[in-house]
């Protein structure tokens, strides 16, 4: 993912003041980490208990404060896990969202150092200090929006993983990172590999780009086997290790959908030009073909801290905790197009993509219900599709929402799919 071509990469973060850094202790020491001391980038992490918020934290931790230092921990409810990184990370700021569990934290932080800062408007004031140099986006669903509009308004670098932001308000969040002159760097590992792989050529070069797919624990089963798969089955993912809700949305192939829009916006695409191939080694994160045939790939061992830490050490790529590719044994690469009968949320995510307007908004919160649902074993697999497409068939479509009624929808798309069932 990206809007790419940062206009203003790095000149919050300091690399500009090293022309005047330049002594023989400053060149031994750069010589040796390639980044000059005392620069190290404050990451505020919103999700830092999930799992994209840990594999970050795993990549701060291996960084060993040499560019990256944790500089605000957000969570909602998970008090121990967040309590446990703030006394290993140092924080200036935690926030839980839930009161409720903030209430239950004061005590534990005391003689840390640590602040912790009220539910809701703890994540505005931790990315807007301005001391925060990068936001790395990793709260889960819709509610990772309010984080990553308040992280652009205040002009930061945004390392997004969050992929609903863009799903719900694409058009509305790319173009306050344009008024902001902020860059939003992907941390999706297709889109992330769309960004390495589009660095061959110029975005108008670009014929299409492709988006692998695992194809998820159900990959090439028929419809009639998924009707009374449970949540058990579906999180069993085959490749990757994840939350639950994107485990979800990777077994529907909802994931995809979100991802063909994410990577609409973020690499201002046609919708012509975004494919999705069945790639069930995820190996081979994703591909961009240019307009002379060549087609440029990105390929590593699927691991989300080799992305991460991408996007947080961009424009510079490091030695990580990564492990690398083994080309010495013999190894298999397979792709197959993707069942869209079986798996229809993939459609759901094109017809949304052409439409524009509220229908991501009514998709992703219907899909975040239906999936809340599943969990409950209150419907079927079967069941989150359909109840999508009755949200988006209901909702009230405006093609130019604005920010407030975007969250209308989603409210009322959420509400529908609480009282779906099938007829
Ligand atoms: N996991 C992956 O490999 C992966 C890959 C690509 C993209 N992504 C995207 O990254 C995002 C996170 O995915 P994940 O798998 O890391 O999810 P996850 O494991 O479920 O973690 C979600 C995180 O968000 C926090 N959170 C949830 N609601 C919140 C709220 N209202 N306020 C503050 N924090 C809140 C959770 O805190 P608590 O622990 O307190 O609930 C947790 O830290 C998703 O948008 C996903 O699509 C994930």
């Amino acid at each position: 993912m990206s809007c790419i071509n940062p206009p203003c990469l790095s000149v919050g973060g300091g690399w500009f003041r090293l022309t005047t850094l330049q002594t023989a202790e400053v060149a031994a020491q750069e010589s040796s980490t390639g980044m000059p001391p005392g620069l190290e980038q404050n990451v505020v992490v919103l999700g830092s208990t999930g799992s994209i918020g840990r594999s970050a934290l795993s990549v701060i931790e291996h960084d060993g404060g040499i560019r990256l230092r944790a500089f605000g921990l957000a969570a909602n409810s998970s008090v121990d896990a967040l309590i446990e990184q703030a006394r290993v990370f140092r924080p200036r700021y935690i926030s839980l969202s839930s009161p409720e569990a903030s209430a239950r934290v004061d005590a534990q932080l005391r003689g840390t150092g640590v602040e912790l800062l009220g539910s809701r408007d703890g994540i505005i004031k931790m990315v807007q200090d301005p001391e925060t140099d990068k936001v790395l986006s990793a709260i889960v669903g819709a509610a990772g929006l309010e984080g990553t509009w308040a992280a652009i308004e205040a002009g930061k670098t945004v390392a997004l993983a969050n992929k609903e932001t863009l799903v719900v308000a694409g058009p509305l969040i790319m173009e306050l990172a344009r008024k902001r002159g902020v860059t939003l760097l992907p941390v999706d590992s297709e889109h992330s590999a769309i960004f390495q792989a589009m660095r061959a050529g110029q975005p108008k070069e670009v014929r299409r780009v492709i988006l692998t797919s695992s194809g998820g624990p159900f990959r090439g089963k028929s419809a009639r086997e998924l009707a009374d798969v449970t949540p058990e089955e579906a999180l069993k993912h085959p490749t990757w290790r994840m939350g639950p809700k994107i485990s979800i949305d990777s077994a529907t192939l909802m994931n995809k959908a979100l991802e063909v829009i994410e990577a609409r916006w973020l690499f201002d695409l046609r919708p012509d030009q975004i494919e999705v191939v069945i790639h069930p080694e995820s190996v081979v994160h994703s591909l961009v073909e240019f307009v002379d045939g060549s087609v440029v790939a990105q390929l590593s061992p699927p691991d989300m801290r080799l992305p991460i830490q991408l996007a947080l050490t961009y424009p510079d790529r490091v030695p990580g905790p990564c492990p690398l590719l083994d080309l010495t044994s013999p190894f298999a690469l397979h792709f197959e197009p993707p069942d869209r009968e079986t798996f229809p949320c993939l459609d759901l995510g094109y017809e949304v993509m052409r439409r524009g307007g509220t229908a991501g908004a009514a998709l992703n919160a219907a899909n975040e219900a239906a999936v809340a649902r599943f969990l409950a074993s209150e419907i079927g697999f079967l069941d989150i599709p359909r109840a999508c497409r009755a949200a988006l068939d209901h909702h009230h479509y405006d093609p130019r929402p604005t920010l407030d009624a975007l969250w209308r929808v989603d409210a009322s798309a959420r509400q529908e799919v609480r009282r779906w069932s099938r007829t």
